[in-house]
């Protein structure tokens, strides 16, 4: 069993729609998935509560019993387990660091966005994890390749030392209006953009847990 958390002390930047787009994806390429959802806001179970298909499964938890949640989803053959997890929660957000396999970090590539990656970074630092940055909600790329402010926040991130996925996603309603009715972008538009960026996502961290 393989373990993906997502962490960001800034809200709103993407963890739960990194971590849903991921699980569904998952389970596209024919995995058995669990989203963990410690966020008390539960939006991933919100979601997951409007879905129609079973999988991925959902279980809520809280940072203090991650360690268990996993052990159970080991058990339970789950090949999977992806983490969603609260913005501001330093405690849960160190457990999820600690347990996981690869750490995601989304960020918003806008400077405000980028400053405030300094106190996740820092927390994985002191608990010795490496993780990487996956920029989103990003201005979609033109006919020239990466929009200035997608390599910019790339060249901002290096200070940081802590690596970028060369996936970006981009700002799509897509990533938004798919979960209305519990699907993922994969499932609403399967040939469109998002779902390309998605792909292409799933295919670098497949590799990397996957090899
Ligand atoms: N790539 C994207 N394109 C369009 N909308 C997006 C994208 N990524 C996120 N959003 C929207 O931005 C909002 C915040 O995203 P999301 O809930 O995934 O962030 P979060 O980091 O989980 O937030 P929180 O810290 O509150 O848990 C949501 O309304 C979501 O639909
Ligand atoms: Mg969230």
């Amino acid at each position: 069993m393989k373990t993906l958390g997502i962490i960001a002390q800034k809200g709103g930047s993407g963890k739960t729609t990194l971590g849903i787009h991921l699980a569904v994806r998952a389970v596209t390429a024919g995995l058995e998935v669990l989203l963990v959802d410690l966020d008390p806001q539960g939006s991933a179970t919100a979601w997951w509560q409007r879905r129609r298909q079973q999988a991925p499964g959902l279980v809520q938890a809280d940072g203090a019993h991650l360690g268990d949640v996993l052990d159970r989803a080991r058990d339970s053959g789950f090949q999977l387990v992806i983490i969603d997890t609260a913005p501001h929660a330093s405690a849960a957000a160190v457990s999820c660091a600690q347990l996981a396999d690869r750490v995601y970090i989304p960020t918003r590539p806008a400077i405000l966005d980028l400053d405030a990656i300094g106190s996740t970074a820092g927390l994985l630092v002191e608990i010795g994890r490496a993780a990487q940055v996956v920029l989103n909600a990003c201005p979609p790329p033109t006919r020239s390749g990466e929009p200035r402010i997608v390599g910019e926040a790339r060249q901002a991130l290096v200070a940081y030392g802590i690596p970028v996925n060369p996936v970006a996603l981009s700002q799509r309603a897509a990533f938004s209006h798919a979960l209305i009715d519990g699907r993922a972008v994969t499932e609403f538009e399967s040939g469109g953009k998002a779902a390309a960026e998605i792909d292409a996502l799933w295919l670098d961290l497949s590799q990397e847990l996957f090899p």
